[in-house]
């Protein structure tokens, strides 16, 4: 549920994360993007592949240096250099869950062991059967048994891996977790039972998520507020609601229109709107945010913005 009376637990402010490839050129993975992220709600982050994703959640978790812009968590400035104690704080209340469960998890450390590896980094547990405990409390939590705990990664379907990675982030009880595309690779079938955990477990512990996705369809369900991003640039923002009935900008549009209505009649009518920024006349570099209404922004110029909205 979104807290918007509350003081948000991650602000994004004017992000600017780029890659110097050499001296002539520079990659704009992230420009001047904004957002917010309230205590115990989903924000849902959408964008074609190489729009950006993945290098926000990783510049939030301070795996890169900012280039520009400021990244307040939990009421603290940690977009600049961290003290260790800041450092630790952001290791274990803020924690990732990739797309490829198979990569991102040892094959040759048991399960078990790579749920309680945050533990064992950050001496979480007084005793061996604490940790044990703790290691079975959350495999009950994302719907696996005990005895999984003594297997390794390559014993599980790719549903279970996932849950696997649901529980390493979970055990450190978190405040945000960062899933960056992390149902993508799973059966649609297990896409949904995937997202249904997670949704039941932040019910249960408050975390917030930061929902990394291409598929508008899935983010919808989950995300109590979407960031819309093409070209390293936040094109519109808001809660779901205000985004599905009033999209703003035509990228917005375009991918609202690809998705299938399940309603055959209506899928029938179903017009997909074509988006090409190339040919568009749009400049992404020349917009600035403007609200539409309550919570709802979008990126572009005035005149886009008078003609976009009448
Ligand atoms: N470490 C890096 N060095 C250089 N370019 C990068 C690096 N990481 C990402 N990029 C570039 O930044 C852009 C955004 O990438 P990414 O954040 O991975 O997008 P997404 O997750 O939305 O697919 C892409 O053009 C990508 O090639
Ligand atoms: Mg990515």
């Amino acid at each position: 549920m979104a807290q918007t009376q509350t003081a948000p637990l991650l602000k994004v402010s004017g992000l600017k994360q780029y890659f110097h490839i050499n001296k002539n050129f520079t990659v704009k993975a992230v420009d001047d993007v904004s957002f917010e992220i309230y205590p115990g709600e989903t924000y849902g982050l959408v964008g074609e592949s190489g729009s950006g994703k993945s290098t926000i959640g990783r510049s939030v978790i301070r795996l890169y240096d900012p280039t520009g812009g400021s990244i307040l968590f939990d009421g603290q400035d940690i977009s600049g250099r961290l003290s260790r104690s800041q450092s630790q704080h952001l290791r274990t209340q803020m924690q990732m869950i990739f797309q490829d469960p198979m990569a991102s998890l040892n094959p040759r450390k048991k399960v078990g062991d790579i749920i309680a590896e945050g533990l064992d980094i950050h001496h979480m547990y007084s005793s061996r059967a604490e940790r044990q405990e703790k290691v079975e409390k959350i495999l009950a939590k994302v719907g696996l048994a005990p005895e999984h705990a003594e297997r390794y990664p390559h014993q599980f379907s790719g549903g279970q891996r996932q849950r696997v990675g649901i529980a390493r982030a979970l055990i450190m009880d978190p405040k945000l977790i960062i899933a960056d595309e992390c149902i993508s690779a799973l059966d649609v079938s297990i896409q949904a039972q995937v997202v249904n955990l997670m949704k039941d477990i932040q019910a249960e512990t408050g975390t917030a998520y930061l929902f990394i996705a291409h598929d508008l369809s899935m983010v919808k369900y989950i995300s109590d507020r979407i960031g819309v991003l093409h070209l390293g640039h936040l094109l519109e923002t808001g809660t779901t609601d205000e985004i599905f009935a009033n999209p703003v900008h035509p990228y917005t549009r375009s991918l609202l229109s690809a998705i299938p209505m399940p309603n055959p009649v209506v899928e029938k009518r179903r017009v997909a709107e074509a988006y090409d920024y190339a040919s568009s006349g749009i400049d992404y570099n020349k917009g600035t945010s403007h609200l539409v209404s309550g919570t709802h922004y979008v990126k572009c110029t005035d005149e886009e913005f008078a003609r976009w909205t009448r």
